[in-house]
């Protein structure tokens, strides 16, 4: 079974509008591999002008960073799953670290969120991934299974398999530091057999599981070529056009 192949960037909270408008449509405008899905997680102010400048272009599309997990209501400050699919956006980057830690986001609530993005139709992008003390004790896969466990299995197969993983490991998000090719199939492959487990093959070999934490043009090709990593969710080097389309032209 052939899986999606997807470059996703992740700007978190950079860039002006203006610097955005033109990373998008250098992004927009280049020539990328026609079996690559390139995704662009841009800020919530940037989410209508970005899916504009996609519109042309039917090998890239438009995610949020995140969405609250009530329909709407008094909520200030917050974005609804509504909002998002209103103005056209696909995709949403759910449970990134970042959140986990300076939103407090727990696996319940990431739940909850993950079964309105599903039940709307907006394609979860959710992140898991271990921090270095967990890597250090060597736990690493039974975290990041009980990660998967607490927010996604209780999908029904159906619903699961339109679900994007990205594995990132909070020790190599922004450091610098990557794991290696090796470290990297270890986790995506123990992932895939948790997926199998539950859901069987067909679910498995079908998931596009990402990795996140310091991709770079000088490390993409080595990672993207292991057998169970079908790309990557990338924060900094998606901040250039030419970093980003070197990447995406690295599988
Ligand atoms: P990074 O971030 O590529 O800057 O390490 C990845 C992420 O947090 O998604």
């Amino acid at each position: 079974m052939t899986r999606k192949k997807i470059a996703a960037g992740n700007w978190k909270m950079n860039l002006t509008a203006d610097q955005g408008q033109s990373l998008v449509g250098a992004i927009v405008q280049a020539d990328r591999p026609s079996d690559v899905l390139t995704i662009l997680g841009v800020p919530h102010p940037y989410l209508q002008a970005a899916v504009q400048q996609a519109s042309a272009n039917r090998g890239v599309q438009i995610a949020a960073q995140n969405m609250h997990e009530a329909i709407s209501g008094a909520y200030t400050g917050e974005v609804s799953v509504d909002m998002l699919l209103s103005l056209g956006v696909r995709h949403v980057i759910l449970g990134h670290s970042e959140r986990r830690e300076y939103q407090k986001e727990s696996n319940e609530l990431l739940k909850t969120k993950v079964d309105l993005a599903l039940e709307k139709g907006l394609i979860p992008i959710f992140c898991c991934g271990e921090s270095l003390d967990i890597r250090k004790s060597g736990e690493h896969v039974t975290y990041v299974s009980s990660q998967l466990q607490a927010s996604l299995f209780h999908l029904s197969a159906e619903d699961f398999g339109k679900i994007v993983i990205a594995y990132e490991p909070i020790w190599a998000i922004g450091t610098g530091e990557t794991a290696s090719p090796e470290q990297a199939q270890e986790m995506h492959a123990a992932i895939r057999n948790l997926i199998k487990e539950k859901y069987g093959s067909d679910t498995a070999e079908s998931c596009s599981i990402l990795y996140g934490g310091s991709v770079k043009p000088a490390n993409a090709k080595e990672i993207f070529g292991q057998s169970d990593v079908d790309g990557g969710l990338v924060g900094g080097a998606s901040l250039k056009a030419e970093d980003f389309l070197s990447i995406i032209r690295s599988f």
